[in-house]
């Protein structure tokens, strides 16, 4: 048999990176696009882009023929805060000069989105929008029509247990009635699979919603050591970054300077 090597190990480095939660889920986001392949992906909930272009990079470097939506007010809600409109200015930026053709950003509530989606048409919904308890389960109730049978459905901060967030209550209730899987790490991800669809044959999707609980533990452990690892290289080229700017800035200086005592000698 041959070894499973998920495709955020074999070629994934964020393109995109904004302050976010959603850090210690890049890599499985990158793979689970790649296992479902979706003709149409849908996130509630995009703020600065950090999820959704981690879905859209997966999408264009694994060659996948679709589309995604971006739905967000752009606008902040009580968990976010209000904020202002160069969040949107620069997603909208982002997703025109690298995703033109399959980017697709709604600024709008989630709820006026819905009569734009046909019953059991998405492929892919990630649920990150308001966490309280009510919020998600409005959500949920709402968009599961809208996902095919089969279709999968993300949702974030399902361990997070501060302020009124209740995403972990929700999905305590619910994945215990549907074929699901949970990452613990950071402010947790779970997965959730739409009864019904053709046989998987992906290994990523075997693995989620086959796999015995060794296959579990391996899967959770691989995930969140390969975002330890994203997050840790992205410090290093930072820090690698200024150390150039800094010698840069060092270089002009010292040009300047002899630049400056040239001209003064008669
Ligand atoms: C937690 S942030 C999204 C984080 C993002 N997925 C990431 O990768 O960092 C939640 C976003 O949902 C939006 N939001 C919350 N409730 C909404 C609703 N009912 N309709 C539209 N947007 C909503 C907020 O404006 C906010 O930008």
């Amino acid at each position: 048999m041959q070894p499973f090597l998920p495709p955020s190990l074999r070629n994934f480095t964020p393109n995109y990176m904004a302050f976010s939660t959603w850090v210690d889920h890049l890599p499985f986001g990158y793979d689970i696009v790649a296992a479902v392949r979706p003709q149409l992906l849908v996130e509630l909930g995009t703020q600065h882009g950090t999820s959704f272009f981690c879905f859209c990079q997966s999408m264009a470097e694994n060659r996948i023929d679709g589309l995604c939506y971006a739905v967000d007010t752009w606008a902040g809600d009580e968990h976010t805060g209000a904020y202002d409109n160069t969040t949107f200015e620069t997603v909208q930026k982002h997703a025109r000069s690298h995703y033109a053709s399959i980017a697709y950003l709604m600024r709008m509530l989630f709820n006026d989105a819905l009569n734009h989606f046909s019953d059991e048409s998405v492929d892919l919904v990630h649920i990150d929008g308001l966490h309280t308890y009510e919020a998600v389960a409005e959500d949920f109730r709402n968009w599961y029509p809208k996902v095919k049978p089969g279709g999968v459905i993300l949702f974030h901060d399902i361990q997070a247990r501060m302020m009124d967030f209740g995403a972990w209550k929700f999905w305590e209730e619910i994945a215990p009635q549907y074929n699901s899987f949970t990452f613990k790490q950071g402010f947790g991800l779970g997965v959730l699979r739409k009864a019904g669809g053709p046989p998987l044959t992906d290994p990523l999707l075997q693995m989620l919603f086959e796999g015995d609980s060794e296959t579990h533990e391996n899967l959770r452990a691989f995930h969140a050591h390969a975002a330890r690892f994203h997050e840790y290289k992205r410090k290093v080229l930072r820090q690698e970054r200024l150390q150039e700017q800094r010698r840069l800035q060092q270089l002009e200086k010292q040009q300047a300077e002899q630049a400056a005592k040239q001209d003064s000698q008669p």
